[in-house]
């Protein structure tokens, strides 16, 4: 589909094999990124792995991404970080059970999720259950993301940027200069105590390498890369997170199914542990199915043609914004079916993964802009619905029936539940 929305041309790709094209086989051409207007805050699109073009500077900073945080051996010297927020979750839950409260799931996903990332990033616990002090941090982390993902009116017509009509370009700064406040104030404290603790986590390995006679990053360069790996991660997981349980309590039976996968191979008294999520083929097509339904990043990041390209015999022309519409993908009748309807089953008998290989399934993306994210993302994801899952049973607020789980979505960068989940836990 192409769009010409003011002076910007865009392509829609909404079929996985012409997904393939762009991010596989000429991925040289579409590897770029179309920057919406309000990341130029800060010049943080000059220094962001996010919305760098492909070339020296994102290289480098993916390279140490995945040495220094995402490879298996670095996560998995990190998982004590992460067990504690998860025995938290597990804590708060027991106590609303006690109380006979309501859980708002997305809520404890996203408190969850953003201890989760700072722990692993720099051993820092931000908010607590049962606390006001998440909503101003919670509603910096969302700000970033609607205002990278609304529609900018100065995008479309570039004379506008200068006047940024909606606000868009001044709230993101304002976001962005909140976020670096609070990242100077952790980065002093660590240089401060250096040489008494040693702590496990990113922001020590990003110091150390620039202890190097050359160092590796700048502190700009340091607090851009944490301010992505935080809004990029946070959001996305908490609302995997809430929409899986939204279909798991729309349909009780496959709560169960999951539950008892869990107690029949784990056992109940076990605490968890990241190896367990191999042992829990139900439990992943869980989570494949709800990324089939419901992709955190509905149309991906928006990428850029750097230059005119055929693809299936139209001209994409250069500078050109791309979106994968992998929202259209994963309900496609062609591909799926019944494709509406939440089934982990079909991922049972069939090897379909979300790894970037097979593209009727990329929430990630695939090729050289595959999240980065995804093998911490993988980890968080199956172990705060494992938590969720094994040891409480759920009854939706108020008497509602499972069907009628309200299923509308609301869209910024990620894609939202419109209305929150809540849910009564009883223990098990
Ligand atoms: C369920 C969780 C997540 C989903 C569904 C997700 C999805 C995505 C998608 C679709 C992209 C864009 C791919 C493209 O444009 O082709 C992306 C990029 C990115 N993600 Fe994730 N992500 C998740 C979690 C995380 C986590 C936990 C982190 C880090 C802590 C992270 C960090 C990033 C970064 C830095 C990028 C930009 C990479 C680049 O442009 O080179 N993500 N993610």
């Amino acid at each position: 589909m192409y769009l010409k929305i003011g002076c910007l041309n865009t392509v829609v790709v909404s079929s996985p094999e012409i997904a393939k094209d762009v991010l596989l086989k000429y991925d040289q051409v579409f590897s770029s990124r179309s920057v919406p207007g309000a990341l130029m805050a800060k010049e943080h699109n000059k220094l962001s792995i996010a919305w760098l073009p492909a070339k020296n500077q994102w290289r480098k900073l993916r390279r140490i991404c995945k040495e220094q945080m995402f490879s298996i051996p670095r996560l998995d010297a990190s998982w004590d970080l992460r067990l504690e927020k998860l025995l938290k979750l597990g804590d708060y839950v027991n106590q609303c059970c006690i109380n006979g409260r309501a859980v708002n799931i997305g809520e404890a996903a996203f408190i969850t999720s953003l201890n989760l990332i700072s722990a692993t990033l720099f051993s820092v616990e931000f908010v607590e259950f049962n606390s006001d002090s998440s909503q101003e941090l919670k509603d910096v982390v969302r700000g970033v993301m609607e205002c990278a993902g609304s529609p900018n009116i100065a995008d479309y017509f570039p004379l506008l940027k200068y006047f940024d009509p909606q606000g868009i370009s001044r709230r993101t700064k304002f976001y962005f200069e909140k976020l670096f406040a609070i990242f100077d104030g952790i980065i002093d404290q660590r240089l401060q105590s250096r040489g008494t603790s040693m702590k496990n986590d990113l922001l020590q390995a990003l110091l150390d390498l620039n202890q190097n006679p050359e160092p590796e990053l700048s502190r700009d360069d340091i607090k851009h890369l944490l301010l992505d790996l935080f809004v990029a991660g946070v959001d996305t997981t908490t609302s995997t997170v809430e929409w899986a349980m939204a279909e798991l309590l729309r349909n009780p039976n496959k709560i169960l199914k999951a539950r008892n996968e869990f107690r029949d191979v784990i056992g109940m008294n076990d605490l968890i542990q990241e190896s367990y999520i191999s042992r829990l083929p139900y439990l992943q097509a869980v989570v494949k199915e709800t990324f089939r339904l419901h992709p955190a990043i509905p149309f991906l990041v928006p990428h850029k043609a750097d230059d005119d390209a055929e693809i299936n015999g139209y001209m994409v022309p250069k500078n050109a914004q791309i979106l994968v519409n992998v929202w259209a993908s994963g309900r496609d009748s062609n591909t799926w079916s019944s494709p509406e309807s939440f089934m982990p089953e079909r991922f049972l008998d069939r090897k379909t993964d979300f790894k970037g290989q097979d593209f009727e399934l990329i929430p990630f993306g695939a090729g050289r802009r595959l999240c980065p994210g995804l093998p911490l993302a993988y980890r968080m994801v199956h172990l705060m619905l494992a938590t969720l899952i094994c040891n409480f049973e759920w009854l939706l607020e108020e008497g509602l029936k499972p069907e009628e789980v309200d299923m509308s979505e609301k869209f910024g960068l990620a894609l939202q539940k419109a209305i929150p989940l809540k849910a009564v836990p009883i223990k098990l």
